[in-house]
This record gives C-alpha cells, structure tokens and sequence, in this order.
C-alpha cells in the first residue's frame, strides 16, 4: 500500500436540533470561552436561525457579537473587516455559522485576530505560524464540507482567487444540524449538494494522494448525497435527508481535504470568478464534460462510483463511467439549474479568457487524472457551452 497521511477535525456532533443548544455544546468542550464571535451572512441572518444559537450561548454565560457582512466568494477587505469587529469585541471563540463563504471567513478570523502575521502571509500551503482561537463550525449548506478541511478561499482581485491551506484550519468542533437548512432555496440546495457530489468524486480520482481512508469517505459521502439529494429538492422539509445531506457533505470534505480537487474545480473557479456564478453551479456547468474527458484515464474509478450512484448501470466500465456522467447531468436536469455555461451569460468569446485562467490552477491541475491542456480546457469549456 503507498504511503498517507490524513487528518481531519477531531470532534464531530451530528444530532438534529444542536444548534438551539448550541451554549451546552460550547460550555462542555470549551469551559474558557466567554466572548464568542458569531460569523454569518446577511442572507442566513434574516432567515431568523441565528437567534436561538446567540440566545443559546448568552444563556450558558457568554456575550456574543454576531458580525453579519459576509458577502459569497469573500473579498480580502471583509475578512479584514471580519478581523477587526473580533479584535473590537475581545473573541475569545470564533464560531462559523453558514454556508463555505461564511465557514471560510471564521477560519480565517481564528487565525488572523490574535497574530500579528499579515493575510498577505498565510496565502499559500503551510504559511499560517502559530495558534489560532478556539474555531467551531456549524454549516447551512450541505456543500462545501469547509466544517472539516484545512483550506479557506478568498477572492483577492476582481476576478482572483487565493486559497490558504494549513492545519490551523482544522476546527476544533464540526456541528451537524439539519433544521438550519430546511429553508435552503431547491436551486441552492441543488448547487451546493453538486458540489458536495463533485469533492467525493474528484477525491476518488485524485491523482497523488488518494489513500483507503479518503476512498471509503468519498463512497460513503456519494451514497448519502446520491439518494438524497433530489429528495431534499422537492421537499426541503425532510430533516431525515437533510441531515443525511449535511453528513454526506461532510464527509466528502473529510476525503477531499486529504485527497485534494482537480480540473472540474479548476474550470470552475473562473466561471466563479469572472461572471460571479455559485460555486457550486460553476461546478455542476463543467462536471459531466471533465468526466468525460478525463475518461480514457479514469474510466475504471468513475465506473466504480457508478455502481454506488446508479446501481443499474451495467455494461463495459467506459459504459458506467458514462452512466456517471449522464446521471449527474440528470441531477441538474430534474432540480432546474442550469446546465449550460450560455444560461448563465457566458459566450464564445469568453472562453479563451476562462482557459487562460483555469490553467492557472496549477494546484488543482496537478491532482487530475488526465492531463489538461490549455486546448483541452478551451474544448471542455466550448462543450460546456
Ligand atoms: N473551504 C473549503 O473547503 C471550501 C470548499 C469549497 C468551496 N469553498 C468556498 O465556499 C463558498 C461557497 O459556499 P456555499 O456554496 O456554501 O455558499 P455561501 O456560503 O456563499 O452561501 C450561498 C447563499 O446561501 C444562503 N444561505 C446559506 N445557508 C442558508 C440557509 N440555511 N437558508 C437560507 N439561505 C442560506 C446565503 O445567505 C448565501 O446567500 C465559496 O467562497 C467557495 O470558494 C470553500
Ligand atoms: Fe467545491
């Protein structure tokens, strides 16, 4: 067997109604903690789910500042903003409560509030020196699995991206509760769920770190989403798969934080980037053209996961694998999102700009099974078109 490493978030509590004791969860594992940041967006803010975890908290005895200004995608200047309401307040526990944006920023804040190393330091692998304060993330989404990876994204420039990637970035405590996302939007929930899909599948076939652990978290995270996800986009009410969805979610972040993403990520981070799509939809735009260029190559991975996503898929393995393209391109087809990168204002003339950034994501290029080159990440954009 090669050789691994993995690591992981040491605690983790997935049980339906947590967040509403949210004050019993913090007072048992941080017994210090007397001043704890709340970090959201404005959007999770006015679904109201923010109170019962604040009035939770200042019931077991803590005061609490919930800084609301996280935009999708966060600019640098919110997470420095971010930084400087916690120095204000005197946060002494930084709790992430939303989606991979928000998640993301309280990373970010745990790490920065109490160092003197600049943000412009920690980009990059392993630059974060130090301890961070005491991090616990709760997730709305069940997508980006940023509850339990080592890595937060910042949009640096206009249309850049830098990611930070260290293991200060492991939370101390993930908690699990579905009943904040049962007024998740179908078409967000669809998205982020595709996304959720996308880090399983890409940690299967990661090119160079690939390990029994990440695999048998990918299939599991697959099995969870797969029978799940078009359920809790007809009937976002189901907690039962809600909380199956939140589990899964994690659990393919757990794969790809060791197992890291490759070129649908790559492709997809310029769609984010420059016409400002979600994530996760920029995601699901690439993904079954990605699969099948990286076919030739990872046929044999894709048609075991098929047996997982679509059990009746029988035949030759390019056969399943292409049973694993068609099936995710159904899942965008039976939710309404859209499938095509024209729905979402792109054109022709926009993608020798989209190729000419993706292969600066040399990072994620290099986990990929195949290689890509810019030619091909023009083809795969065209037929995404
Ligand atoms: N750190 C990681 O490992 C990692 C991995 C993948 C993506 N990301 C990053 O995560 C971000 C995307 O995160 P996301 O897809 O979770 O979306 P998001 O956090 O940007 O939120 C999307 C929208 O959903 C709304 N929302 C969230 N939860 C809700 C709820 N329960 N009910 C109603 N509305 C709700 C928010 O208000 C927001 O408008 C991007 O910045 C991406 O780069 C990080
Ligand atoms: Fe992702």
């Amino acid at each position: 067997m090669t050789d691994f490493v993995f690591s992981t978030v040491a605690n983790i509590v997935s049980e339906l109604g947590a967040a509403g004791r949210l004050g019993q969860h913090i007072a048992q594992r941080f017994p210090d903690a007397r001043r704890a940041l709340l970090v959201t967006d404005p959007g999770f803010l006015r679904t109201g789910l923010v109170d019962a975890p604040a009035a939770s908290l200042r019931t077991a005895g803590l005061a609490v500042e919930i800084y609301s200004q996280v935009m999708a995608d966060p600019p640098e200047a919110v997470v420095l903003e971010a930084v400087a309401a916690a120095r204000s307040f005197g946060a002494d526990i930084v709790i992430g409560l939303g989606g991979g944006s928000s998640m993301d920023v309280a990373k970010l804040i745990a790490v920065l509030a109490d160092s003197d190393q600049p943000i412009s330091a920690i980009y990059g692998i392993g630059n974060v020196k130090g301890k961070r304060l005491p991090l616990v993330q709760i997730p709305t989404t069940a997508g980006t699995g940023s509850e339990v990876t080592n890595i937060a994204i910042v949009t640096t420039g206009a249309t850049t991206k830098m990611g930070v990637v260290a293991p200060q970035l492991y939370a101390d405590l993930a908690l699990l509760d579905a009943e904040l996302t049962i007024g998740l939007p179908s078409t967000v929930t669809a998205a982020t769920g595709i996304d959720a899909m996308v880090h399983a599948i890409e940690a299967y076939t990661s090119k160079h770190k690939k390990n029994p652990l990440s695999d048998g978290l990918a299939r599991k995270a697959l099995g969870l989403l797969s029978t799940n996800l078009i359920t809790v986009c007809e009937d976002g009410r189901n907690l039962a798969a809600r909380q199956a969805m939140l589990l899964g979610a994690l659990l393919a972040g757990q794969a790809f934080s060791n197992a890291p993403v490759a070129a649908v990520h790559a492709l997809a981070y310029p769609i984010g980037g420059i016409f400002h799509v979600p994530h996760g939809l920029s995601n699901s735009l690439v993904l079954p053209h990605v699969l099948r260029f990286n076919a030739p190559d990872a046929a044999g991975l894709y048609a075991e996961l098929a047996e997982i996503v679509v059990p009746a898929a029988s035949g030759s393995i390019e056969a399943r694998a292409e049973a694993l393209a068609v099936a995710m391109q159904q899942i965008a087809i039976v939710t309404g999102i859209e499938r095509t990168l024209q729905q979402v204002g792109i054109a022709e003339t926009d993608l020798d700009r989209l190729a000419d950034d993706a292969m600066l994501q040399t990072r994620l290029l290099g986990n990929n099974p195949r290689t890509v080159t810019r030619d091909d990440a023009r083809a795969i954009y065209l037929a995404a078109l």
